[in-house]
């Protein structure tokens, strides 16, 4: 049956936050699932619908079993147009197993702790830069100053991206993370999704170009690792190298932005937890990163594609069916979270789904974010001790991503 909340319609995800949180709510108490028809938005093809899945265990159960839960063709809802697979080409987390786990298997190289460590001091050495250029320019937009410039610049470090390519790759960024694919004015969509397109193809055409030069001349970085065969003899097709490529950048850019944008909210608007972490910010960082994801959940919802007839949730789904993981409803669930909409950095156990369910999705740079936020976060507690956000955030209007395109700051 339909409901009256309306999750394929783009008006609901552009309702502030605390309107969506009680909608979900109310999706959680239900019985089954609800069923949304999806609606026509520009360039993207019309789906047939799409079970929302609401509950916290019902996610984890979905995220737990892809052969009835299958993330081909896409995981994205509405439908993406076809020129997305072109352009992205296969991306690892459309995929499926066999083809899943060796691919990831292949690009997990990068994310080993060895590789992590070596980062450390880049990560480092960025977030110094970063708050050593907040205090020449002085206090402005927290995203645009400080979250958007630190991931960006680690997925840099970390393929090796050359000093000289480095303006190249940001402004190619920008253009591509303004395209959300949900807006309904056409003309602008249509803008929008053609720079994105020659954006994502550009930044391919880069790291495969770094890929030709390091393949046969291994240095110690990623894209090396990548396209140098290991003792298996497994290693990344040139198609593959630039897919990945632009999945780092999708992936682990806004999420990471977000989260750290969220984070100064947070911290600003519940000065005791700020003042409990920095009681003992190495101590109590971990909890508080977990909690941020959690309260935050940077990216709202992915989908799966049922494999056969089955239920989930109390309810009959059929094969074909598509359900919705919202992991931002998840996070709230008062079943699992004691007093969910409350910001509480020592909260244990915290088995959010801000990465993702259980499963073979989970997000592969999760350690990596992790990381980032606490480098950034001491950096930015320690030098800018009254740093404080100063009004609302500008929110990106998105059923997917939940981001933050501007926050005004001070310190
Ligand atoms: C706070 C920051 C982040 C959040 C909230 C986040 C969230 C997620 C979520 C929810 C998934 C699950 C996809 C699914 O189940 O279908 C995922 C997967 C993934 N994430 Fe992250 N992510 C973050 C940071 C990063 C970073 C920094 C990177 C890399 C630089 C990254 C790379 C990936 C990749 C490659 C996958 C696909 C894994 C697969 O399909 O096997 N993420 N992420």
């Amino acid at each position: 049956m339909t409901d009256p909340i309306d999750l394929a319609d783009l008006a609901f995800w552009r309702q502030p936050p605390a309107r969506r949180e009680a909608a979900f709510a109310r999706l959680r108490a239900r019985e089954g699932l609800a069923f949304f028809p999806e609606r026509r938005v520009p360039l993207l093809r019309k789906g047939s619908g799409f079970h929302a899945v609401a509950r916290h265990a019902d996610v984890v159960e979905a995220s737990r079993n892809p052969k009835l839960f299958s993330s081909e063709p896409s995981v994205s809802t509405p439908e993406p147009p076809g020129w997305v697979k072109h352009v992205f080409g296969e991306a690892l987390v459309n995929m499926d197993d066999p083809r899943h786990a060796r691919l990831r298997r292949i690009v997990a190289r990068a994310f080993t702790p060895k590789m992590l460590a070596k980062l450390e001091d880049d990560l480092r050495r960025a977030a110094a830069e970063i708050v050593d250029d907040v205090l020449a320019e002085g206090p402005g937009d927290f995203v645009r100053q400080v979250a958007a410039r630190l991931p960006i610049r680690v997925i840099c470090d970390m393929v090796g991206v050359p000093q000289r390519d480095r303006a190249r790759v940001h402004r190619r960024v920008d253009v591509s993370t303004e395209y959300t694919g949900v807006r309904a004015d056409l003309v602008r969509t249509l803008r929008m999704a053609a720079g994105n397109v020659y954006a994502l193809v550009d930044l391919q055409r880069l790291v495969v170009r770094l890929g030709r030069e390091r393949r046969g001349r291994p240095g110690d970085d990623l894209v090396s690792a990548l396209v140098n065969a290991d003792h298996d003899g497994e290693r990344l097709t040139w198609r593959e190298l630039g897919s990945f490529f632009t999945l780092l950048l999708v992936a682990g850019n806004e999420t990471t932005r977000n989260a750290l944008a969220y984070g100064l909210k947070l911290f600003t608007d519940s000065p005791d937890q700020r003042e409990h972490l920095l009681g003992d910010y190495d101590a109590r960082i971990k909890g508080a990163i977990e909690e941020i994801v959690r309260h935050a959940t940077p990216i709202m919802q992915f989908r799966r594609t049922v494999t056969r007839d089955c239920e989930l949730g109390g309810q009959e789904l059929t094969r074909g069916d598509k359900v919705a993981l919202l992991y931002v409803s998840a996070n709230r669930d008062e079943t699992v979270f004691k007093e969910p909409d409350v910001f509480d950095v020592t909260r244990d156990p915290n088995p959010h789904v801000g990465f993702g369910g259980p499963g073979p999705h989970f997000c592969l740079g999760a350690n990596l974010a992790r990381r980032e936020m606490t480098v950034m976060f001491r950096e930015l507690f320690t030098r800018l001790p009254d740093i404080r956000s100063a009004g609302e955030p500008v929110l990106l209007e998105s059923n997917f991503d939940n981001g933050v395109t501007r926050l005004p700051y001070t310190f």
